[in-house]
């Protein structure tokens, strides 16, 4: 089973984003996995008419929202049924949607981006060793990267395996994921020659669930 099918088969179980958040509006930014918490866009500085590159956009809510914010907003994701809910959702909207691998877009564009982000995406299921060159390539100098994810089990790091369930007849679908703590995302970002490299855990909402955000962020 490929990549791309175990990420279609996620595309069938993950419901799309609501119509409108606890705040009424219909276009936000959740960098986390808990509605309506944590920070917004303003975590990748740009400016009006600024490019926006999404790494695993998935249905493409918070990359439609940096289309109202009036980014150039360009979305990669290798599951073709994510491409499709993001351009059937936001059909009204300016975004460019690609069905690709991110790592192979990167490589591929001639384009250049004041803005690179991944939230659960493409950043998270990438060995870092081969995508953060690929993504500092592509940043505009001063750019940001940002990407979010779940913060490392203890112990565990480097290349773990992710477990996408289907029926009970069947065996999950697995994909590669890749945990670090936050300082060694910030010395790995730094070694691939990023700067002003900050990474923390984001505190859970308050609630049963205890499992924070790890959020990742600097500049080309
Ligand atoms: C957990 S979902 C998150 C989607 C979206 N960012 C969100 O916040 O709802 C992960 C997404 O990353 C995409 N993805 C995973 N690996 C990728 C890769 N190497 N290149 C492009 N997309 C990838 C998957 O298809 C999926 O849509």
């Amino acid at each position: 089973m490929s990549q791309t099918q175990a990420w279609d088969t996620y595309s069938k179980q993950k419901p799309e984003r609501r119509s409108t958040n606890a705040a009424g509006q219909s276009t936000w930014f959740n960098w986390t996995q808990y509605p309506d918490h944590g920070p917004g866009a303003e975590i990748l500085g740009l400016s009006v008419g600024g490019a926006a590159l999404d790494l695993g956009c998935g249905k493409g809510g918070n990359l439609a929202h940096l289309a109202t914010l009036g980014a150039q907003a360009v979305g990669v994701d290798v599951s073709l049924a994510q491409i499709k809910a993001a351009g059937a959702r936001w059909s009204d909207m300016q975004m460019a949607l690609h069905r690709t691998e991110a790592r192979c877009f990167l490589e591929e564009t001639g384009d250049s981006y004041d803005a690179v982000f991944s939230v659960f995406g493409a950043v998270w299921f990438t060995d870092p060793a081969l995508l953060l060159p690929a993504i500092r390539r592509r940043l505009r100098p001063g750019g940001v990267l940002a990407f979010s994810q779940r913060p490392p089990i203890e112990g565990c790091y480097g290349c773990q395996a992710s477990y996408i369930n289907r029926s009970e007849d069947e065996d999950p679908l697995v994909v590669k994921r890749w945990d670090y703590e936050p300082d060694r995302w910030a010395e790995l970002l730094t070694e691939h020659g990023f700067s002003a490299a900050t990474a923390r855990v984001l505190p859970a909402p308050p609630g049963p669930r205890k499992v924070g955000t790890l959020l990742v962020r600097a500049h080309a």
